[in-house]
């Protein structure tokens, strides 16, 4: 039997890849720094620790392991990572969890590490054209990422890396372009567009509006978490190391992203278009490597994605609705 431990795995993506795991017969170790707020965490073990301690990584980084998933990250959307009050801690957090997980790898002579980097450290200069956005793998340098978020991303997948090249450990490195879907953070201030959108339309009432950061005009490309993890996967069974783009190549507008949202619900809604935190003018993945490495790319359409996430956001919004108020 197999075993892998899943760094972050009381996270979103982390919970689903735990589920992914068990499903093929591994048995899996999880840590994080909390549960799992939706109880989607099945792992065998379930630590309760904050990797930025190195003793933490010591504990959970054990010999017997065949495979490390680190997705351990400070993480949200526009609202966390583009007011720049979080730039600190997200770079300080994010680099001390990578470097205590990949040490301990090495101490233990762990073999393979799967690595979550992110399209936000692609440079903006090719991300102004709404239409036309350019994320092809190679066009990473000149670096020139548009969030402190994305250069830490960019200087982990460079640390990966050297671990690999020094000290023989595979890594495998995936940049994740938006991923969304059921158990995703949808309030609180990380949430992502997505959820954000589906929770805004979810509350409104019938013959209201919705508030959509920007001119709505930006662009975005969104993957369901279920094509997430079968390309962590499929890149994990694979000799290719990456970087290589995660993501759907379905662009969309944010406004034309809320009416799929408002048409979905069957409400009748406006959208007011405010100013907010907005990141890069358009993004959308290029899966021409993925393909050519892996022979697979994602292909969930985005309505039917969206479908489902929005299902499970309503009811999420309806039981904090019936949960009573706090004294
Ligand atoms: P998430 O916030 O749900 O998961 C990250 C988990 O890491 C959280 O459960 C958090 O508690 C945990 N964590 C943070 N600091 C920790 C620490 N010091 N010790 C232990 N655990 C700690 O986010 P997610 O969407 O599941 O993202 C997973 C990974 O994928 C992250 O590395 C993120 O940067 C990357 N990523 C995600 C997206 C996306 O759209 N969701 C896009 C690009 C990259
Ligand atoms: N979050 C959010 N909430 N975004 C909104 C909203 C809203 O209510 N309304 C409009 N937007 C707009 C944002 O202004 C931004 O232009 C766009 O939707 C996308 O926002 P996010 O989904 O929050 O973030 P992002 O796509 O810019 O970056 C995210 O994806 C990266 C990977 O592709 C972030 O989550 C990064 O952390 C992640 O690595």
């Amino acid at each position: 039997m197999k075993k892998a431990l899943v760094c972050g795995g009381g996270g979103f993506i982390g919970g689903h890849l735990i589920n992914r795991l068990k499903s093929e017969g591994y048995w899996v170790r999880a840590v994080d720094i909390k549960e799992n707020e939706y109880g989607n965490d099945n792992a065998d073990e379930f630590i309760v620790g904050d990797l930025r301690d190195p003793n933490v990584a010591d504990e959970v980084v054990t010999s017997d392991l065949d495979e490390i998933y680190q997705l351990a990250a400070d993480m949200g959307g526009a609202g966390f990572v583009f007011t720049g009050t979080n730039d600190a801690a997200i770079m300080h957090n994010s680099v001390l969890c990578n470097l205590n997980i990949l040490e301990a790898a090495k101490n233990q002579g762990v073999k393979r590490i799967f690595y979550s980097s992110s399209a936000c450290m692609y440079p903006e200069y090719n991300q102004m054209d709404p239409n036309n956005p350019k994320c092809s793998e190679e066009s990473a340098y000149p670096a020139a990422p548009d969030s402190e978020y994305g250069w830490e991303k960019l200087f982990s997948e460079r640390l990966f890396l050297t671990y690999q090249k020094n000290h023989g450990i595979e890594a495998r490195i995936a940049r994740f372009h938006n991923i969304f879907g059921p158990q995703g953070t949808w309030d609180g201030g990380r949430e992502k567009a997505p959820a954000a959108v589906c929770r805004k339309v979810a509350m409104a009432e019938d013959g209201g509006s919705i508030d959509i950061w920007g001119d709505g005009k930006q662009t975005r490309s969104f993957l369901i978490v279920d094509e997430c993890v079968e390309g962590i996967r499929r890149l994990m069974n694979s000799d290719f190391s990456g970087p290589v783009n995660l993501g759907s190549e379905e662009m969309i507008s944010l406004n034309d992203f809320a009416k799929m949202v408002i048409d979905i619900s069957g409400k009748n809604l406006t959208i007011n278009n405010i100013p907010g935190p907005l990141g890069v003018r358009g993004r959308n993945s290029d899966n021409h490597l993925i393909q050519e490495k892996l022979g697979w790319a994602p292909s969930t359409p985005l309505r039917k994605s969206v479908e489902k996430t929005y299902d499970w956001i309503s009811e999420q919004v309806q039981k904090k609705e019936l949960e009573p108020a706090e004294a």
